[in-house]
């Protein structure tokens, strides 16, 4: 029990959060300030896929995705929640384009290993003692020398919410208010290049990162 005058203990439940969020999840994507570079963003992700196979990670309600389906051979798009996949579904994305549930660290092992991964916005919310795990799992369900893709959020002041907390680790907790007042503690981490490249050299090489003021994203080569 928490202790006489402490603030109650926030909801952790990171998949529950984003399960309730799916129906407004996308207003991220239509803050204007955001405009510029996310359209650069998003003509960078067309160009690294062209052609490719892709694996995405905790894909959401698919806006990545949807991006990535306008140039890429093969997309298989994979979220644990059903919720924010279905979300994905509704933007009819096409035959090449595949929604399959799966947690980040139990994803599907696909006859025809794809040569590129793709994780975004998903960065941010792993653990930093769990990068080294996830991107070696990552790792095994790609070809080898794939391409790796991510991009995620930088902690600029008018969008991130300050941390409420930090843990033992240095993971930085974040307050979010849901539409119905419930308030959850989500995990959410912002690297700078330096600690983005030493987590990454862990798994990668020919890491290429790139860094505006509400993005950044990276291009990287699995060894
Ligand atoms: C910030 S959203 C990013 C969604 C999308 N990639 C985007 O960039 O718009 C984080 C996503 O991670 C998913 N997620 C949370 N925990 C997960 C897990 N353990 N495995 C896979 N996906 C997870 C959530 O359902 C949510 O869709």
């Amino acid at each position: 029990m928490a202790p006489a005058g402490s603030p109650p203990a926030l909801n952790p439940d990171m998949v529950g959060y984003y399960a309730r969020r799916a129906p407004d999840y996308d207003d991220v994507y239509r803050i204007p300030a955001r405009a510029p570079e996310l359209a650069a963003l998003r003509a960078w992700l067309a160009e690294a896929v062209r052609g490719r196979d892709v694996l995405e990670v905790a894909a959401g309600t698919g806006h990545w995705t949807a991006v990535a389906a306008t140039t890429a051979r093969r997309v298989v798009a994979t979220d644990v929640n059903a919720a924010m996949l279905a979300h994905a579904a509704a933007r009819g994305l096409g035959p090449h384009v595949s929604l399959r549930p799966a947690d980040a660290f139990d994803l599907p092992l696909l006859p025809d290993a794809p040569n590129t991964a793709m994780a975004h916005l998903w960065w941010s919310h792993l653990r930093r003692g769990e990068r080294g795990r996830f991107l070696a799992h990552l790792r095994s369900r790609v070809q080898p020398n794939a391409r790796l893709l991510m991009l995620d959020e930088c902690d600029h002041p008018d969008i991130a919410p300050p941390a409420s907390r930090h843990d033992a680790e240095g993971n930085g907790y974040e307050a979010r208010r849901l539409a119905d007042g419930e308030v959850f503690a989500i995990l959410k981490n912002y690297p700078d290049d330096a600690e983005l490249r030493a987590d990454l050299a862990l798994a990668c090489d020919a890491i290429e990162i790139r860094r505006g003021a509400y993005f950044w994203a990276v291009q990287a080569v699995f060894r």
